[in-house]
Order: structure tokens, then sequence, then C-alpha cells
């Protein structure tokens, strides 16, 4: 497959790879590989009987991740969402890993390249799937969600205070001719929103709630941190890097409850040092991008990275 020449500038590369702490020796999760900034570095610091697994839902990434496999045996690369972490490390015969690398969301080619419907910059079919080959498309789907379905996410994952009514409109339009460009989405919603923010198209938050939805983003961050989390060998690092408040809520949140104290009763009469100590610790406060990297590269400015690390503790399942 001939992959277009579109580039991915990597946010947090030396800081996310050093939050691994990488062992030459150890084995490595990259769950979204998207050009492989991240994956190629922590490649440069593992040594000959290191490895490396990544993941990624997109073709067109996985067309890079296969060139690099193929020059280099200790990298696989998996086409599959990250939320199957699990079951496809048990195919690789991969019991623990000593970390994992998480960069959410889309990289700059799926946004840059207008023909895969993820920018309202472009007029191109709405698809916005990040994997292609499988799913339904946004178009698809508004052509036959509920009005309330669709409400509900462009209110949930877009915070849009204009949701009903661009629900509302999206169902009247669809009864006259189905809603297939990115353009005709966009102007839609630009009639709809009645509040004009500095800076931002009207379109903006509508286009991330539907990405969100379509690639079931939030679902699968849920589902895969506990399955990261406790594939962690004692002292593998987490680092997780998120680009929206819905997504670092998540992470945020997960990784407070797995490291916090176990809730006893109140009336349990155990001495502080008998408490079964927590098996993820926070490793360090969230890191942000500096001033200078945001300068080179906006997308930057609204990342922000949670690292942890596994103690020696038992496991304790806790769900995000
Ligand atoms: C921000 S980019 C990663 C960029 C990468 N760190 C680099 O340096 O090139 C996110 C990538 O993750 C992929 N992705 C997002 N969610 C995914 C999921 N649930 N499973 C697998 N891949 C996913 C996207 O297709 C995209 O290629």
């Amino acid at each position: 497959m001939s992959t277009p020449t579109f580039v991915h500038r990597t946010v947090l590369l030396a800081e996310a790879v050093d939050a691994l702490a990488i062992k030459p020796e150890g084995v490595y999760v990259d769950c979204t590989f998207g050009r492989g900034g991240h994956s190629r570095l922590i490649l440069s610091r593992l040594g000959p009987n290191g490895r490396l697994v990544a993941f990624d839902k997109d073709p067109q990434a996985i067309a890079v991740a296969e060139r690099l496999a193929a020059e280099d045996s200790r990298f696989s690369i998996v086409h599959n969402g990250f939320e199957t972490l699990s079951g496809e490390l048990d195919r690789l015969s991969v019991a623990q890993v000593d970390g994992v690398l998480m960069d959410l969301g889309v990289s700059s080619p799926q946004i840059d390249d207008g023909s895969r419907g993820f920018s309202f910059r472009f007029d191109a079919p709405l698809d916005m799937r990040m994997d292609t080959t499988r799913g339904i498309t946004a178009a698809e789907w508004l052509a036959t969600a509920e009005e309330a379905d669709i409400s509900e996410v462009i209110k949930t994952y877009g915070e849009e205070r204009f949701a009903r009514k661009i629900a509302a409109a999206i169902v009247a339009q669809r009864g006259e001719h189905p809603i297939t460009t990115t353009r005709e989405l966009a102007v839609l919603v630009g009639q709809n929103v009645r509040t004009r923010e500095p800076g931002q198209d009207p379109a903006t938050r509508t286009f991330q709630a539907i990405r969100i939805f379509v690639n079931r983003e939030l679902d699968e961050l849920k589902s895969v941190l506990p399955q990261a989390a406790r594939r962690l060998a004692v002292g593998g690092r987490l680092a997780i890097i998120s680009f929206h408040s819905l997504e670092d809520r998540i992470v945020k949140q997960y990784l407070r409850d797995v490291s916090s104290e176990e809730k006893l009763p109140q009336w349990a009469m155990v001495r502080a040092a008998d408490m079964a100590k927590p098996p993820i610790v926070l490793a360090g406060k969230a890191i942000r991008a500096g001033a200078e990297e945001v300068r080179e590269n906006p997308r930057a400015r609204s990342a922000i990275m949670r690292v942890a690390e596994r103690t020696a503790a038992p496991w304790r399942e806790i769900d995000a």
C-alpha cells in the first residue's frame, strides 16, 4: 500500500520515553504507534534482547510499522485496537511487560489527510474512522442514529451546549438527503451553534464528539488501563499522554483509584503497617509540554502526561 507523506510530530517524545525508564533487556508496549516517533526512540534504548510490541488501528500507521518490523526483529506490530492488549500479548507469549506507553487520540496525518474525513478544514467523505478496514463511518452513523443518541454523543463527548439543536438539524436534513461530507456537516453545525469562540470553528466540538464515538475512544481507554497496569512487572512503568479533559479525567481517576490504600470498613481493626499496599504508585506530577515544544508544535499545547509504576504489592482489580 502506498502511504501518503503526511508527518506526525511526536509530542513529549523524550519525556515519555524517559518516563518509561527503559531497561535494555526489557519488554515494552507502544499502544499507539502512529508514525513511530516514540517507538523508534524506545528501540534506540533497547539492547539486542529487548522487545517492543506496538498497536495501531490505522492501516496507514500499520504500513509504516510493518516496514520497521521488517528491519528490526525486536519490534512487532499488531493491527488492532489497544483494548485487545491482554489477548494479543497472550498470543505473542508475552506474560509481563516493563512499560506501556499510550499517546492517545488522532495523529497529525489522520487530521491533515483531508480524505480521512476527520477535519472540517477539508471537504471529504464523512468517515472519521481510525481503522478504515472495519466499523461504521460517521456518515453511516448519522444516517440512522436516533436523534436523542446523536444529541447525547455531541453533548457528552463534545461538551457542546447546542447539542440538541444540532441533532434536530441533522435529523431534519437527513430526511431530505443524507449527510455524506465533512463540509455539509460543518455548515449545518455552524448554522446551529449560536456562540462563537475566538479562534475556534463552531464545528470543532461536534467533530470531536463524533470522532470519539465512531472510534469508541473513551470506552477503549477505560478497557485498556486495567489490562496495561495488570501486565506490568514490578518496577514497570505506565506513561499516558492525553489531549483533552475527557481522556485525562479517565486516566487520572483510574490511577488515583488503583494507587490508593484499600478502603476497609471503619470497624476493621487493622494496623496501618498491615494494610494492603496499592499495586501502583504515581511517579511524579503530571507533565506538560514546555513553551518551546508548544511553539514548534501547537498540538502539544493540550497534552498532559501521567506516569505510574507497579509496586511489589499483590494485584488488586479496579475498573477504569
Ligand atoms: C497521537 S498518535 C500517536 C503518535 C505516535 N506516538 C508517534 O510518535 O508517531 C495516536 C495513534 O494511535 C492510534 N490509536 C488511537 N486509538 C487507538 C486504539 N484504541 N487502538 C489502537 N490504536 C489507536 C491512532 O490511529 C494514531 O495512529
